[in-house]
């Protein structure tokens, strides 16, 4: 016997074109927290999902307990006691908390002795207690369509513990958290392992295993780079190992050259489906070269701002483009006028998941020359096409300009969306949370993209939650608090704790 509760031997993972895990070995302590460090596509969601029995290894062995096991469903994971939230919530819209909590495994007891029937009164109270012990307050009898994704996560963490989980995965779960849930969350994983549980904690942020993980494995390009101690590594060697180079993490930023006005927003007013208006009189214009970066917590106006000015929403009030009124148009009109939009939400609005990379490069051309003549599409163009932005944009994918976008990381994901509308040559560009998610040499990458792109007079409109983006790139700071804009300053004359008093609405001055 030995004191590890999980062990992978020489864990080797192929997919069509791509090694995902190349004779991975690691082995996890009973009770620690334990974090998986990688750029995006390193392998780590494919790693874990071997452990949870969602895919089986091509070679290499898995001990649990010191078991030798074959873990082949997650049915069985759940047997070992292994638990995992996914990056992508897996819960039914339409159904309660509850019903999510126990889908699968519901408590039969039996009514008048023989009519199996759901127990949900003990049910219920099972969940209360889990609740209260870990501090994961929800309403056990709202659907999971009703409540936001910090909440749906808090499901998903139940949902493990109701299974009695005792080995906790976690893939990437801050990233789709503001700060302030982030660092309740980073509480209830301490409170899971103070409690006895193992922690796996799939991340690329590294500020998160310096506050809560033991050890951190670090993989680059499917291999084991190196198992650290966190306490005694810092957050530079950490970050320099995982990309594989030196990461600079100041963005080199020249002075700005600001031209002529593109952007002019006047009296903009967004209504959501509910009628409650969302942006309240918004004014204000972009100039060439300039980046106008707007601050906000999630939730402020600043999305449905983005996404009025793409054509996206209906808004009323006044939008110009290089002085032409473009209130009016279509999406597609507004893009032919010389708008991009790189959108939050990559997978549902950026991204055809289920076409080709090289199909999805030209996405917004493919219906003009060389990729359709008299109607009909021609294939090599798309592949040429796409493997000469593959090149220039460093997207890392399993078959180059036929992989299907689906099978590539969310980094590489991403890189696509900023090449395809980056060539388009626009003069505006909007950006929404462009670097969510993403690990910091993807990051690294897009902002350096975003600031070349300034450099060359684009207009840039910047939608960000994280304040250290936009004091580092922008030119000119917005602050949106409940749908007004609450100060707009040159970049230099405010400090980001100013900012941050802008958006709690704490008006200095
Ligand atoms: N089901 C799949 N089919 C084909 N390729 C995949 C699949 N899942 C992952 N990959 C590829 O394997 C590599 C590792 O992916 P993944 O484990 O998701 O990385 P990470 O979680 O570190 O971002 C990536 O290049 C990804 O495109
Ligand atoms: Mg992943």
């Amino acid at each position: 016997m030995n004191d590890y509760i999980v062990e992978m031997r020489h864990i080797t993972k192929r997919f069509p074109g791509i090694v995902a895990n190349d004779d991975v070995s690691i082995s996890i302590k009973k009770g620690e927290i334990y974090a998986i460090l990688g750029e995006n596509g390193a392998g780590k969601s494919t790693l874990m999902s071997m452990l949870f029995g969602m895919y089986e290894p091509d070679e290499g062995e898995i001990f649990i307990r010191g078991k030798r096991e074959s873990i082949s469903s997650p049915a069985y994971a759940a047997k070992l006691n292994i638990g995992m939230v996914h990056q992508h919530f897996k819960l039914v819209q339409n159904y309660t908390i509850t019903e999510n909590i126990i889908l699968g495994m519901e408590p039969k007891s039996r009514f008048l002795g023989f009519l199996p029937s759901v127990d949900v009164k003990g049910t219920n109270k099972k969940i209360a207690e889990l609740s209260k012990r870990y501090g994961l307050e929800v309403d056990p009898k709202k659907k999971i369509e009703e409540i936001g994704v910090s909440t749906q996560q808090r499901v998903e963490i139940l949902k493990m513990l109701y299974r009695e989980a005792e080995i906790l995965i976690f893939d990437e779960p801050t990233a789709v958290l503001t700060p302030q849930e982030i660092e309740f969350l980073l509480e209830i994983i301490r409170e899971l392992r103070n409690s006895g549980k193992t922690i796996i904690l799939i991340t690329h942020k590294l500020e998160e295993i310096k506050k809560v993980a033991d050890r951190c494995a670090i993989l680059c390009r499917g291999k084991l780079v190196d198992v650290l101690d966190v306490k005694t590594t810092s957050t530079k060697t950490m970050a320099n190992l995982m990309v594989g180079r030196e990461i600079n993490f100041r963005t080199e930023k020249t002075e700005a050259n600001f031209g002529e006005k593109v952007l002019s927003v006047s009296g903009l007013d967004v209504r959501n489906d509910d009628g409650v208006s969302v942006v309240k009189d918004v004014s204000f214009d972009i100039k060439a070269g300039e980046i106008f970066a707007v601050a906000g917590v999630s939730g402020n106006g600043q999305e449905e701002l983005a996404d009025a000015i793409a054509g996206l929403i209906k808004s009323s009030g006044s939008i110009s483009l290089k002085g032409a009124d473009i209130s009016e148009m279509t999406v597609r009109e507004r893009s032919e006028m010389g708008i991009s939009y790189i959108p939050q939400d990559r997978q549902e609005v950026g991204l055809v998941l289920d076409f080709s990379l090289g199909e999805n490069l030209a996405l917004k051309d493919y219906y003009k020359e060389p990729f359709c003549k008299n109607g009909i599409l021609h294939h090599k163009a798309f592949l040429i096409h796409g493997q000469k932005l593959i090149d220039e944009y460093d997207i890392r994918s399993g078959q180059g300009a036929k992989t299907q976008v689906r099978s590539m990381s969310g980094g590489n994901q991403q890189k696509a969306i900023v090449a395809r509308e980056i060539i388009s040559d626009s003069a505006l560009m909007i950006f929404v949370q462009p670097t969510r998610g993403l690990d910091i040499g993807a990051i690294e990458n897009i902002h350096r993209q975003i600031l070349s792109e300034r450099d060359k007079g684009k207009a840039i409109l910047l939608i960000s939650l994280e304040l250290e983006e936009i004091i580092s790139l922008a030119d000119t700071i917005g602050v949106m608090y409940s749908g007004e804009m609450q100060t707009i300053a040159a970049a230099g004359s405010l400090t980001s704790n100013q900012v941050g008093e802008f958006m709690m609405g704490v008006r200095s001055v």
